[in-house]
């Protein structure tokens, strides 16, 4: 199990270049998700409507920037732009190897406002924003399926 004392936190958000049905896409992508992030302890949340994903990844630093070299090099989404990447003392989103945010169309829309409010331009839009925003609502959705 990796260890603890790298934890860090990567949070990026993306352009949706998925090409075809967008649910079908992102179904995959989220069963692929849980499938290797879980055995390696990399836990997190994504967040997507049909312009843009967002994705926050915990776990140990080495672990992320391998999984991530492998997300960014995928060509379901692109202009793949870093918000953070620092250590962190604890994880958000501990019980979720992917939690998802999206399937609920308020959920879709308050992400949309974040996408818009900061037009997702990196200056503006900062790491910890997207973090909170994706957490709020990854929150309702555990809720919301509990
Ligand atoms: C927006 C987005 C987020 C993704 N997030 C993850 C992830 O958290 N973990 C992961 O293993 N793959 C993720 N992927 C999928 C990877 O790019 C890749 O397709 C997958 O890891 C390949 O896994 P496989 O070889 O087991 O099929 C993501 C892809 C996209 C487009």
């Amino acid at each position: 199990m990796p260890d603890d004392d790298h934890l860090h936190r990567l949070v990026y958000y993306s352009r949706n270049r998925i090409d075809g049905p967008l649910n079908e896409a992102v179904r995959t992508i989220l069963a692929a998700s849980r499938r290797n992030n879980a055995p390696l302890a990399v836990t997190g949340a994504l967040m997507f409507n049909a312009g843009c994903f967002a994705q926050v990844l915990e776990g140990d630093r080495a672990v992320l920037e391998s999984t991530f070299e492998r997300i960014q090099q995928d060509p379901r989404h692109g202009d793949v732009s870093v918000l953070a990447f620092e250590p962190i003392a604890a994880r958000s989103f501990g019980q979720w190897s992917m939690g998802f945010v999206g399937a609920r169309p308020d959920h879709a829309a308050a992400f949309a406002d974040v996408a818009t409010a900061s037009g997702f331009d990196p200056a503006v839009a900062s790491g910890d924003e997207v973090l909170r925003a994706l957490h709020g609502l990854a929150l309702e959705d555990e809720d919301a399926s509990a």
